[in-house]
């Protein structure tokens, strides 16, 4: 079988697709035939040593899959051969066969009707837009929400689950087109932040009230001005930092508005709390299944085309969710 090896830490440049020995399931593990996986912002980071987890080349880079079980190791019961999966795997997803380890990795069977392509691409953004939006910011039904980079991987997801809780979104996004995709996903309301001034259309769109969560992915320059749309007991998550700037902030705002900013930490808080992450799979899928969650699959590469696909998304090119098929 074959994967595609980290051979330096120089980026997409440094992939090579090479045979690798077959795995072995060991006990509480599963393997996975893997038929697509999906691209997230640390792949570019892992790929280069700026992730936040440093990993020594050669190492087998990506986040998220879909397939078939192949095998399971002794004491695994949550899922057999032959069923249909996503895993999360924070490493170790670009290869043919997929051996996942939980608990640090997760697997779990996917709804009969969806797609390989949405269950690759379906982890990573909806977990964490649905941990950031339900836990972390205790979004309730009638509230507003400003979701930025919301044409984005986690952006879209979040446009789309804050309109299932029942909240008026507001999206921001920085062209024409991906306000149009914001609009598609559901939003309420639309900015294009590179053309008109955040902080005076949230205002203008809200009553002068603001909005009671930000979902921010992006940070950099736009943390400022949209820090100043959170409105009265608000929460402002910290989702990422795709702009590039780790934005700094006087401490003395968060008493001017009573609001929180709240850190949003997916993949840890899922590893150390598995039923919370069960329970928030379990209302994903049944809203995929209502067709309340769409994924929004921008571009799908040949196997062969990983590199150029992880290349895109470092540009900031990506659209939705990119997928590669394996
Ligand atoms: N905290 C957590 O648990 C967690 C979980 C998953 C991901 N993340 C982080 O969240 C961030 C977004 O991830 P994602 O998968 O949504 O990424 P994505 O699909 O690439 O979307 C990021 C958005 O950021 C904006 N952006 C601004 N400058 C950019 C640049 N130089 N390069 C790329 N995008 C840029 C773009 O929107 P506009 O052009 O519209 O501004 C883009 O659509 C990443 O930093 C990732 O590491 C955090």
């Amino acid at each position: 079988m074959r994967a595609w090896v980290c051979t330096a830490l120089t980026g997409e440049d440094s992939l090579a697709f090479q045979e690798q020995p077959a795995p072995d399931c060991g006990p509480g593990q599963v393997l996975v035939r893997t038929r697509c996986v999906a691209l997230n912002f640390p792949d570019v980071l892992i790929t280069r040593g700026k992730y936040q987890f440093k990993l020594e080349p050669p190492f087998v880079p990506g986040s998220e899959l879909a397939g078939d079980v192949l095998a399971v190791g002794e004491g695994v019961t949550d899922v057999a051969v032959g069923d249909r999966v996503l895993a999360m795997t924070g490493f170790g997803a670009f290869t043919e066969e997929a051996l996942v380890a939980p608990p640090l990795q997760q697997v779990m069977r996917i709804p009969e009707r969806m797609s390989y392509e949405d269950a690759a691409a379906f982890n990573m953004t909806y977990g964490t837009a649905m941990h950031a939006l339900h836990q972390r910011g205790r979004l309730q039904h009638g509230e507003s929400v400003l979701v930025l980079g919301a044409a984005g991987g986690c952006g879209s997801a979040a446009v789309q689950i804050a309109k299932a809780m029942g909240a008026t979104v507001i999206a921001g996004a920085s062209t024409a087109e991906k306000c149009a995709l914001a609009r598609d996903f559901g939003a309420d309301e639309v900015i294009n932040y590179r053309e008109s001034d955040l902080r005076d259309a949230v205002m203008a769109l809200t009553d002068n009230k603001g909005v009671d969560v930000v979902f921010d992915p992006v940070g950099d320059d736009l943390f400022k001005p949209a820090l100043r749309c959170v409105g009265w007991n608000g929460r402002y998550l910290v989702i990422g930092f795709a702009g590039g700037e780790i934005p700094q902030v006087g401490i003395n705002y968060t008493i001017l508005k009573s609001l929180s900013i709240v850190g949003v930490a997916y993949g840890v808080s899922a590893i150390n709390d598995p039923a919370m992450n069960a329970g928030n799979f379990e209302q994903l899928f049944a809203w995929y299944e209502q067709g309340l969650l769409r994924p929004h699959i921008g571009r799908t590469f040949p196997c062969e085309g990983l590199p150029d696909a992880l290349r895109d998304m470092h540009a900031g090119n990506a659209l939705g969710k990119t997928v590669v098929q394996f």
